[in-house]
C-alpha cells in the first residue's frame, strides 16, 4: 500500500492543523474538508493542501470527498455537548458513516482519533461517545480496510486550548477556584501526536493496532494551573475544591452560553488520563517534555518546529 493522497476530517482544528502541516512538510498531496472557511484559512499558505467545503455527516458527500483517496484520518471531536446528541453524532455516527464511505470507495486505510478514558461503559456522555465509536472504527479492520486507532491523553502545544485557557483565566483571576485538582494527566505534545499519525501512515506493523499517547510525566489538574502561572509570572493562590464544590462548579459553569466546563467534563475527570505504557516504540520518537515546549508559547513565542512548519509553507 503507497499512500499519497489523504484526506483529514478535521483538520481545521488545533491538532488538525499541526497534522496537515507535518503531512505537507512530508510531501503527501491532502485534502482538508472543512464547515466554516473561517476556521480552516489558516491552512491556505499550504501549496499542495486542498480545502474544500463540505458537510462530511453527508454519505455521499463523504464519498465524494474519499474517491480518489488513499487514506483518511479523522480528527472530529468535540469536548462539550451544545445540543444533547452533539456526542454522538459527531464520535458514533460520523465514524461509521467514514467506514461506510471507505469501504464504498476503496478507501484501503483509516487513522481514527479516540481519546483516552473513551469507554463504551464510561462515566461521561464523552467517554461513552468516543469509547462506541472507536470500538466501530476497531471492529472494522480487515484485508480490505487497515485501521488505526488513537487514545491520546490532554494535547499540549501552541494553540491548545487547555494550557491556553488556563493562561488567560490566571491573569484575571487572583484566587482561583479549581474543581477537580487531582485529576491526573499526562499531557502529549502536539507534535508529538501528528509525528505518530505521520509514521502510522505507511507503516503495516501498526496496522489493526490501537496505541496510547502520553508525554513523560504524570501531573495532577492542580500542579498544571501552577505551572502555567509560573510560566506566566503571576503570583496566584490556587483554591482546590472538594469533590461536591467541583461537581457544583461544573454544573454551574456548564449553563454558561459559552462553555469551558460542563458536569459532563467533571465527569470525564474522574478517570485519569494517563497511560500505562511509555510512548509506542514504533513511531521512533522521545515524547516532548511539557516544561521544554509550553514556555516556548505560553509566553507568547511560537515552539520553533511549529514555527518551522509556517515559514516553509510562506516560502
Ligand atoms: N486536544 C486534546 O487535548 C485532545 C485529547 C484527546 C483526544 N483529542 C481528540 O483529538 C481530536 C482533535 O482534537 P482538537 O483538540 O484538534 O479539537 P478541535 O481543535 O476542536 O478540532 C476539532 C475539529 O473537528 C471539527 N469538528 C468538530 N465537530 C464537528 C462536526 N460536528 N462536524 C464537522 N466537523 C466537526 C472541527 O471543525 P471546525 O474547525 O469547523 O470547528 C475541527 O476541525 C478530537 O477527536 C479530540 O476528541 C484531543
Amino acid at each position: 500500500m503507497k499512500i499519497n493522497k489523504v484526506c483529514v476530517l478535521g483538520g481545521s482544528g488545533f491538532v488538525g492543523s499541526h497534522l496537515v502541516s507535518k503531512l505537507y512538510e512530508r510531501g503527501y498531496s491532502v485534502s482538508v474538508p472543512y464547515r466554516n472557511i473561517n476556521r480552516a484559512k489558516h491552512l491556505t499558505v499550504l501549496p499542495t493542501v486542498s480545502l474544500v467545503e463540505a458537510d462530511i455527516h453527508d454519505p455521499d458527500a463523504l464519498k465524494k470527498l474519499f474517491r480518489g483517496v488513499d487514506a483518511v484520518i479523522n480528527l472530529v471531536g468535540i469536548l462539550h455537548e451544545g445540543k444533547r446528541g452533539a456526542f454522538q453524532r459527531a464520535h458514533v455516527e460520523l465514524p461509521r458513516k467514514v467506514v461506510e464511505a471507505c469501504r464504498a470507495t476503496g478507501v484501503k486505510r483509516l487513522l481514527h482519533m479516540s481519546a483516552l478514558g473513551g469507554d463504551p461503559d464510561g462515566l461521561s456522555r464523552y467517554q461513552r461517545s468516543k469509547g462506541e465509536g472507536e470500538a466501530l472504527v476497531r471492529a472494522a479492520h480487515g484485508e480490505d480496510l487497515a485501521v488505526t486507532v488513537f487514545r491520546p491523553s490532554v494535547i499540549f502545544g501552541p494553540e491548545d486550548r487547555f494550557l491556553n485557557l488556563f493562561a488567560r483565566l490566571l491573569f484575571w483571576m487572583p484566587i482561583f477556584p479549581l474543581g477537580s485538582p487531582n485529576a491526573k494527566f499526562q499531557p502529549v505534545y502536539v507534535g508529538d501526536v501528528a509525528q505518530a499519525y505521520v509514521a502510522s501512515l505507511n507503516n503495516p506493523a501498526t496496522f489493526g493496532q490501537r496505541y496510547e499517547l502520553c508525554g513523560p510525566t504524570v501531573y495532577t489538574l492542580q500542579e498544571l494551573v501552577e505551572f502555567v502561572a509560573r510560566v506566566k509570572g503571576l503570583k496566584r493562590t490556587v483554591m482546590p475544591l472538594s469533590d461536591e464544590m467541583s461537581s457544583l462548579q461544573a454544573m454551574v459553569l456548564g449553563l454558561m452560553p459559552v462553555k469551558m466546563l460542563t458536569h459532563d467534563n467533571y465527569l470525564t475527570l474522574k478517570t485519569d488520563a494517563v497511560c500505562g505504557c511509555p510512548f509506542p516504540e514504533v513511531f521512533g520518537i522521545r515524547p516532548a517534555a511539557l516544561e521544554a515546549e509550553a514556555p516556548l508559547y505560553l509566553a507568547g513565542i511560537q515552539s520553533p518546529r511549529f514555527k518551522e512548519f509556517i515559514d516553509e509553507a510562506k516560502r
